[in-house]
């Protein structure tokens, strides 16, 4: 049987009674070993500075799984993720699997089962701007600038779950099924609700309600909902429409929620108004041990050539001590560390001008001795 202690109940019991943090450590696959290094010394430096004692062990998820364990989230990396207080973790794929549209298993199928085990239902993807790199999305200054908003992303339902999933006999004919209960729509929609109390009290619910009836069930749960919170402004927007306004008008956003394939699709849309895919963070958060970990994927053509931002995955140790640990402080000041490495322009060749491009391990390094001074 697992515990059910619930994630606000463990983080009480770890703030009052002691400061040692327990980490799971899962690099993964591509870049992920390398920008989760950074991430970790990042941690160790916060650590060390605050005078928390850190406890960490590393997991194997993914393809690097498949090929030492047989399968891409073995049961001793979820034992390990169950008794951490957080776990970060890098990113997973492999192009081998990508390419192979036969294979049984997939390193995917790790991080899905990873998100269902740990009940991990809420991805919370922050959008904002460093004002150093505003130059560097594609789209126009004005708009961007002060962009300021939250994705929040259902992460264990919808296409990505629903059964029956397959192809027909004869191979011809292929189907997913998109399925959400009044239940995982309900705990997702009170969630960003709570979000936008704490913020700009605006909640914009993103879904297909013209076409899909889990739509019209989320719309439907959402006008019951509403009137909860009558502080905040309600907002529908079809997920066509959202995509658009994301990019032509991103200030109006405050907390976007929505089901988990628009979700996917939005926060990578999301991320060029940062400037980079490799400057987002995320949180999963849920019923048991909460993950953190870059929006992006994989990157296997930089793998081990030491190029990749380590950015995302330093921020999301960011939101690890703010979520998992309630330490603001310690998270307030690794992204004051990052905007100062920005503004330095100690950043790596996705963002920098005029080829002056710094390696993983320096950006990191660098980020590690602002934090330490
Ligand atoms: C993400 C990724 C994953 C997803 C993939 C790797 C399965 O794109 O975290 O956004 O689609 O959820
Ligand atoms: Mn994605």
């Amino acid at each position: 049987m697992l515990e059910t202690t619930s994630n606000a109940e463990k983080l009480n019991v770890l703030k009052n009674e002691t400061k040692k943090l327990n980490i799971a450590v899962l690099p993964g696959d591509g870049i992920g070993p390398e920008i989760v290094e950074q991430a970790l010394n990042v941690t160790k430096a916060i650590c060390l500075k605050f005078g928390h004692s850190l406890n960490y062990e590393f997991g194997i998820v993914g393809a690097c799984a498949i090929d030492s364990a047989g399968e891409p989230y073995p049961k001793a990396t979820h034992d390990l993720c169950m008794k951490s207080d957080a776990v970060l973790f890098g990113a997973i794929g492999d192009p081998k699997y990508d390419n192979d549209p036969s294979a049984k298993v997939r390193p995917e199928q790790g991080l899905l089962k990873m998100r269902k085990d740990l009940g991990l239902y809420a991805n919370i993807r922050p959008v904002s701007t460093f004002p150093s790199l505003i130059h560097k999305s594609p789209l126009r200054a004005d708009l961007v600038e002060g962009a300021d908003f939250i994705c929040i992303r259902e992460l264990t339902g919808g296409m990505y779950f629903g059964r029956p999933q397959g192809r027909s006999e004869d191979g011809n004919t292929a189907y997913d099924t998109c399925i959400y209960t009044r239940e995982e729509v309900e705990r997702i929609l009170h969630l960003a609700y709570k979000f936008a109390l704490q913020r700009n009290k605006k909640v914009t619910v993103v879904d297909k309600a013209n076409v899909l009836a889990t739509s019209r069930l989320w719309r439907q749960i959402a006008q019951e909902i509403a009137p909860q919170y009558p502080d905040v402004e309600t907002e529908y927007m079809f997920v066509d429409n959202a995509a658009m306004r994301i990019i032509q008008w991103p200030k109006s956003f405050d907390i976007l929620v929505t089901e988990n394939l628009f979700g996917d699709i939005l926060t990578d849309e999301a991320s060029v108004i940062t400037g980079s895919m490799g400057m987002l963070p995320s949180a999963s958060i849920g019923i048991y041990t909460s993950v953190f970990e870059p929006i992006h994927g994989s990157y296997p053509q930089a793998k081990g050539k030491n190029i990749a931002n380590p950015v995302a995955t330093i921020l999301s140790a960011a939101l690890m001590f703010e979520y998992a640990f309630d330490m603001k402080e310690e998270g307030g000041l690794i992204r004051e560390a990052v905007t100062a490495s920005l503004i330095a322009g100690v950043v790596t060749e996705d963002i920098a001008t005029d080829g002056n491009a710094f390696k993983t391990s320096e950006v990191g390094e660098w980020i590690v001795n602002y934090i330490s001074k």
